[in-house]
């Protein structure tokens, strides 16, 4: 490097070298803070000091999947919707790798003499199912102790989210939110504590390479197959997800919020998926203004109902309710918590998520190894055959994915770049819906089923 001579002068002794140093130390400084406060600047509130928070709702206008990933000119200046924040803070890189992370939260410490010896061996089955493994893979268990820390970290520009998590009035809601938060923010696999890996990871579809995908059937939509649009990209998936529950019997009711629900005691995804990002949206606009009644926030006045969780489910018919009332720890109940942050609003924003992505794009792939239409196969009942029909009209002529999409599953799924694994994957041993055993080789995690939550829910103990 040529240095100019009074530099070099300087650099010549001593003294001049420390004065160079405290001025480079200076500039630093100033270079730091003036990045910094660039980068707060863009997330001003607007005028009036509130942020817009959108609803996943009424977006027939947005494309979700794009939604500002093109925009690669500089940020506005002043950016007062969340769906924005979210979106420059943690962009969607699709081309990525899945991080090789596992992540695992808990009440205490993994060196804690009171962790439950059951979860104890549970987890260390996910850090042996890595330590065997020379691909990099790392394991963190977050206890609760540091989870406000973690958030501060990873969500400080964007503290509606903490005040949203804050504000949960019940441990189970949080963790739910926890769990999306984390990937969110930093990819890789969520699993509870109650559950242990049965297969090296790289024999999970999603990292295991492509060759699965070389003899699967595309299925056209809107009167097209994606590759006669564009050729198809083969990424590892973005999001991977395992049904819970497909229960073909007309009471389903009784046991689960969706007739299809996915699963999410086990998910995979890479960090800034716009599913991840739409469920956040849609959980801190309904913390926000179900718990508290004011903040620095303000919502879509024409669809005041979309932002209380008390007229969503049975109850927004029920005129006897008080639907204005604000949530709190003692009027939390089961019902809530699988429409607020559990597998009900989980399936309902990937389904609306599905049907935005074929509504909205020409080069979706849709690949469904599992779809028959021979009508003398044995047993009718238990066949997608009967759903044939229903799947391709939604899919041609409705641009909406049916949730008979993922009936009967025993291969894979791919919707674009998210993955729908059986219900043998992540819940094998059940018994039911037609889920194989442990030692399918479409089971990846088994549930133990010892977090019991629905329990803790009803006694309202969220210790
Ligand atoms: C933020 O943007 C709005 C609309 O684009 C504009 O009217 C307003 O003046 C901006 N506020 C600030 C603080 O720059
Ligand atoms: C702030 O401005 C937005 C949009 O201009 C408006 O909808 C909202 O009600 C305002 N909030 C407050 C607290 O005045
Ligand atoms: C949240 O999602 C549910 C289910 O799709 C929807 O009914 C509700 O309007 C959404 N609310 C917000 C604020 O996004
Ligand atoms: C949860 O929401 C869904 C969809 O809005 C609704 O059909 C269902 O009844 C609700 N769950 C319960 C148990 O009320
Ligand atoms: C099913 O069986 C009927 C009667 O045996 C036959 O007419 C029909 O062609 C068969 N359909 C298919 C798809 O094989």
């Amino acid at each position: 490097m040529i240095l100019p001579i009074p530099i070099r002068k300087l650099l010549a002794n001593k003294k001049g070298k420390s004065i160079i140093l405290a001025l480079f130390i200076i500039y630093s400084i100033w270079i730091f803070h003036y990045s910094n406060s660039k980068f707060k600047l863009q997330f001003k509130p607007g005028n009036n000091g509130s942020i817009f928070l959108p609803t996943t709702s009424h977006i027939d206008t947005i494309n979700l999947k794009r939604f500002a990933s093109s925009s690669s000119a500089a940020p506005p200046s002043n950016i007062s919707n969340l769906r924005q924040q979210l979106s420059l803070i943690f962009p969607y890189h699709p081309h990525d790798k899945i991080p090789r992370t596992i992540w695992q939260t808990w009440k205490v410490a993994k060196s804690d003499p009171t962790f439950p010896a059951n979860f104890k061996s549970f987890q260390r089955d996910w850090e042996a199912s890595i330590n065997a493994r020379d691909d990099k893979f790392q394991y963190t268990l977050i206890p609760d102790s540091n989870i406000e820390i973690f958030l501060q970290a990873t969500y400080g520009e964007v503290p509606l989210i903490i005040e949203a998590f804050k504000t949960l009035p019940n441990n189970i809601l949080k963790a739910d939110f926890f769990r999306y938060l984390i990937l969110f923010a930093r990819g890789g696999i969520y699993s509870d504590i109650d559950t242990v890996p049965l297969k090296d990871l790289s024999s999970w579809p999603s990292l295991k390479g492509d060759n699965w995908k070389s003899t699967a059937t595309q299925i056209p939509y809107k009167g097209k197959l994606a590759k006669d649009t564009n050729p198809p990209e083969w990424n590892e998936p973005g999001l991977v997800i395992g049904i819970e529950a497909d229960p073909d019997r007309d009471d389903w009711k009784t046991f689960y919020a969706r007739r299809l629900q996915f699963c999410q005691w086990t998910i995979q995804a890479k960090p800034g998926h716009p599913v991840l990002r739409e469920l956040i949206l849609n959980i801190t606009a309904t913390t926000l203004n179900s718990v508290k009644t004011s903040g620095q926030w303000h919502i879509d006045s024409k669809f005041k109902k979309d932002y209380n969780v008390n007229w969503r489910d049975r109850r927004g018919q029920d005129s006897s309710y008080d639907h204005s009332k604000k949530k709190c720890l003692n009027n939390v109940d089961g019902t809530d918590i699988m429409n607020w942050t559990g597998p009900g609003i989980f399936s309902d924003i990937i389904f609306q998520y599905m049907s935005n992505l074929i509504q909205q794009n020409n080069d979706i792939l849709l690949i469904n190894d599992n779809l028959n239409q021979d009508e003398n196969e044995t047993n009718l009942m238990k066949s997608t055959t009967i759903f044939y029909k229903k799947i391709m009209d939604s899919l041609q002529l409705k641009g909406v994915v049916p949730w008979e999409f993922f009936g009967f599953l025993k291969q894979p799924v791919l919707v674009d770049d998210i993955m729908v694994l059986p219900i043998t994957s992540f819940s094998p041993d059940v018994g039911q819906m037609e889920a194989g055993t442990s030692s399918d080789s479409m089971a990846f995690v088994k549930h133990m089923f010892e977090g019991s939550w629905k329990e803790e829910a009803d006694s309202k103990n969220s210790s």
